[in-house]
């Protein structure tokens, strides 16, 4: 299976960067909810670096080590982790993104979250698109934000292949250092219009 794999060296880190920068004016706004600068990009990725944080990787197939596609999974401190994904422009349409969100669930589910959820932009298509397609319920908020969540079962999570892929995932990437996930949304951050834990 072409399958995601996680963050965790120093080099995956400038993958990721490397990546991010890759994203046109638009598309970063899509993903971060603002204009994000190189300088903003990467102050992002040393602050998840730094934190630990998970995120899921997807290779350019012919070419390992070059990040396509992205995952930011932010654990927040009520049992939910929201989202903040990326896939460059030429490989979008082959599912790159829905494979990196049920990856997510899966490993989401394994250490006792029970809903993942994501923030759009309410013009971004694409996301919501695909949001819908992977279960997410989306509605606006108050405030015309809009968000939804994805209920995780272990029906999803433990099918044969994401078994397969979990226990890969444990060998190859030091599965162990999930018992030290901590929330993302207590850190210092940069202010930006989406109150998305995802973007810090
Ligand atoms: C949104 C985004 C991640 C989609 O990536 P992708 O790899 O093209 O998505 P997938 O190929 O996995 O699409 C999965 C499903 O999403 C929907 N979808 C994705 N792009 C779509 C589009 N342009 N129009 C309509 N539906 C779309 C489809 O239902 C598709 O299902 P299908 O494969 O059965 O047809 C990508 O466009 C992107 O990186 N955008 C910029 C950053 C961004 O907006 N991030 C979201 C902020 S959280």
């Amino acid at each position: 299976m072409d399958a995601p794999r996680l963050m965790h060296t120093a080099r995956d880190g400038v993958a990721l960067r490397a990546h991010l920068l890759h994203l046109s004016r638009e598309d970063r706004h899509t993903r971060f909810g603002h204009y994000a600068t190189d300088d903003t990009i990467g102050r992002y990725v040393d602050r998840l670096v730094e934190r630990g944080d998970t995120v899921l990787l997807h290779d350019d197939p012919a070419q390992p080590g070059r990040v396509i596609a992205a995952l930011h999974l932010a654990v927040l401190d009520d049992g939910i982790a929201e989202i903040g994904i990326s896939v460059e422009r030429e490989f979008r349409g082959h599912s790159y993104a829905r494979r990196l969100i049920d990856a997510a669930g899966v490993l989401a589910f394994c250490i006792g979250i029970k809903r993942l959820r994501v923030v759009v932009d309410p013009n971004n298509r694409p996301m919501i698109a695909l949001a819908e397609r992977c279960g997410f319920v989306l509605a606006h908020s108050d405030i015309g934000e809009l968000s939804g969540d994805r209920p995780l079962h272990a029906a999803s999570a433990f099918t044969a292949g994401w078994v397969w892929w979990l226990s890969r995932l444990w060998s190859a990437d030091g599965l162990q250092r999930f018992s030290s996930w901590r929330p993302a949304n207590d850190s210092d951050h940069d202010s930006t219009p989406y109150t998305s834990a995802a973007n810090r």
